[in-house]
């Protein structure tokens, strides 16, 4: 009998999540089946608990209901706790675990392409959902972080998460722009600017430089202006496909145990998207 996975979210619509998850499930010819649920605030509650009535192994979890779902979980992985956030759900034999595998998907990604980051310091544009779990991942893994927001609050609050996560690591936030950008080795875009309006940028284009790594978490449109701008002075640039399809295939591993084919999975978010 076919197992049950999905994605819920409201819209849920425009989700690329079910055909990057398919591929993987044809590829490895896997018994199982992927769908997206529309699932309003209200009834985010029903939906979770309605994974144990119908045995549903996994759910993936966007947005509006990264944090809503936690309270109807029944377990976290220390790096859902510390973020407060759960894109994955796991279902064991009825017991729900939450998970997130936003960061590490990225960190995945960002390290491919930009290599270690232990020892780098990173500039981190933004405070949000998608920040906190880049921030964990990356000081996790040994990077200093340097965060600027527009409200400084949000961005006190992940200097605070990363402080309380771990003993020794570099995190500070970044009140001079230019300051942050010339001790960075990395620009990472967390924010939507960007986005809906394609001619609008996070940071101006005059502090970029050639030796920077610029990564953009967007992927719609593929290249944003932030990347066009780095791209003009000779830095490398990654947008966040890569990011989108790792956490896909962490998830994926949690609850089928096999690993998935990326570069299918990439292919079929490409194909999905544009
Ligand atoms: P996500 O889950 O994608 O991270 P979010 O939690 O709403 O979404 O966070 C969006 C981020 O983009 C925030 O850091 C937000 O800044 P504020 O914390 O000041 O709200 C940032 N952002 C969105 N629009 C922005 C804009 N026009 N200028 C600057 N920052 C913006």
């Amino acid at each position: 009998m076919k197992r049950l996975l999905g994605v819920m979210g409201d819209p849920i619509a425009h989700s690329v999540s079910p055909a990057i998850h398919t591929a993987a499930i044809e590829a490895l010819g896997l018994d199982y089946e992927y769908l997206p649920f529309r699932v309003t605030p209200e009834r985010v509650g029903d939906a979770v608990r309605g994974m144990r009535a119908l045995d549903i192994r996994g759910m993936n979890v966007t947005v509006p209901h990264k944090e809503r779902v936690i309270e109807f979980l029944d377990k976290l992985t220390p790096r859902s706790e510390a973020t407060g956030s759960v894109n994955t759900i796991i279902n064991d034999n009825g017991v729900l675990i939450g998970d997130t595998t936003d960061g590490e998907g990225f960190l995945r990604d960002f390290e491919m392409i930009f290599g270690p980051v232990r020892g780098k310091r990173a500039l981190l544009l933004g405070a949000g959902g998608a920040a906190r779990s880049v921030a964990y991942s990356l000081a996790a893994a040994g990077c200093g972080i340097t965060i600027v927001n527009r409200t400084s609050e949000k961005a006190e609050s992940i200097k605070s998460m990363l402080r309380r996560s771990f003993d020794d690591i570099f995190v500070e936030i970044g009140y001079n722009i230019s300051d942050s950008v010339n001790n960075s080795d990395f620009v990472i875009n967390t924010t939507s600017v960007g986005m809906i309006h394609p001619e609008e940028t996070p940071l101006e284009g005059s502090y970029l430089r050639k030796d920077l790594g610029v990564y953009d978490i967007i992927y719609n449109p593929p290249r944003t202006r932030l990347m066009r701008e780095a791209e003009s002075v000779g830095a490398a640039t990654a947008n966040g496909l890569g990011m989108l399809v790792n956490q896909a295939a962490l998830s994926f591993v949690s609850w089928t145990g096999k690993r998935p084919p990326l570069e299918l999975m990439f292919e079929a978010a490409s194909i999905a998207l544009f």
